[in-house]
């Protein structure tokens, strides 16, 4: 069976980005694979995190995906920091990787701006991070979304290089699974711009943890052109926003855009707006339910995270054991 590792971090609440790129993907997988998941804490502090507000998150993450079907018994559920196989792999690839490799992700550049200086050298050799996150379990396929492409291939790049350095065989290559549909969710404001936790407005992104009144109220709000919904799905192309909505409702009621556009196109969005709020609150509504029972028991989902930590532990350490030992260091 192949090893299924991913990560969120935890950052906010889970946004319907992370769900259809990543989340719903995960609890589908865990049918036939053997699966890790991780709030990759050390992640988050890349960017400054109030320390509080952190271990909240943490803790509401972890219920999120539970109230999504991630099934902490017969898979593994943990938070990154409780293992430290992951900052000990993290830094001899921080020693493998280059800076030129570095120098062209896009995401460092998207977060950093302008403002490059000023930012951490954590945020910097963030994707390092993330190969050892995997590696450290030599899992084989990652379920992403379309975002985290880029550093999976750098994933690849540090695995072979190491291999290659010290003339071993040890790290597998490593799969991305992307979804077909969904796998970048727009912002609800801004059809050019990817629907994430951090944007500052909250009416630009669905929370896995909004009520039928607030999905309901962000879709009306969310931003369309004026023209009528298009009958042909290439017409979606000019239009990001249209095209936003469309694949939005595409994914969560099993249907092709041209199925959707079969169904709705030459419809204004008014009618449309309110059948997609349909379709979002029946797959949003009980998992927000779910989360909010969760979250009045922190003890229990600390329980996850601890047993989830432990069997995470006992597979990466003679990992990284052995790392340790194929570069030299005195055990
Ligand atoms: P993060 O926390 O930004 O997002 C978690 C997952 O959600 C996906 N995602 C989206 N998919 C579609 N549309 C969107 N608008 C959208 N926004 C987010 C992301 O692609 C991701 O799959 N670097 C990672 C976390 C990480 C990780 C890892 C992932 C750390 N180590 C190892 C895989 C393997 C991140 O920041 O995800």
């Amino acid at each position: 069976m192949q090893r299924i590792f991913s990560g969120i971090q935890p950052t906010g609440i889970p946004q319907l980005g992370n769900y259809l790129g990543a989340i719903r993907n995960w609890v589908a997988l865990q049918r036939d694979h053997e699966c890790i998941f991780c709030l990759v804490d050390m992640h988050a502090i890349t960017v400054w995190q109030d320390p509080a507000a952190l271990r909240q998150q943490t803790l509401a993450q972890t219920a999120v995906l539970l109230a999504s079907g991630i099934d902490p018994q017969a898979h593994i559920l943990f938070n990154q920091s409780a293992v430290s196989a992951h900052a000990r792999l993290g830094w001899i690839f921080n020693c493998v990787s280059r800076l030129g490799w570095l120098n062209r992700m896009t995401q460092f550049k998207d977060k950093a701006g302008k403002d490059r200086e000023n930012h951490s050298a954590g945020l910097y050799v963030y994707p390092n991070l993330m190969a050892a996150d995997i590696l450290a379990y030599k899992a084989t396929r990652v379920p992403v979304g379309d975002d985290q492409r880029q550093h999976l291939e750098l994933a690849n790049d540090i695995a072979q290089k190491f291999n290659h350095d010290y003339g071993v065989d040890f790290f597998p290559a490593i799969e991305a699974l992307i979804p077909p549909g969904a796998a970048r969710v727009m912002s609800l404001r801004d059809g050019t711009k990817k629907m994430s936790k951090s944007d500052p407005s909250a009416q630009s992104r669905i929370e896995m943890t909004d009520d039928a009144d607030t999905i309901a109220l962000k879709i009306r709000r969310a931003k369309t052109d004026p023209e009528p919904l298009p009958t042909d799905p290439a017409e979606l192309t000019a239009r990001p926003e249209a095209r936003n909505l469309v694949e939005i409702y595409a994914v969560l009621a099993n249907m092709t855009a041209a199925d959707v556009l079969a169904r709705h196109g030459g419809e204004g969005f008014g009618p449309f707006k309110s059948a997609l709020a349909d379709v979002l609150i029946a797959t949003v509504g009980p998992i927000a339910s779910e989360t909010r029972r969760l979250l009045d028991d922190p003890e229990h989902l600390q329980t996850v995270l601890r047993g989830g930590a432990a069997r995470a532990q006992a597979i990466a350490e003679p990992v990284v054991s052995e790392v340790e030992r194929l570069v030299g260091f005195l055990k």
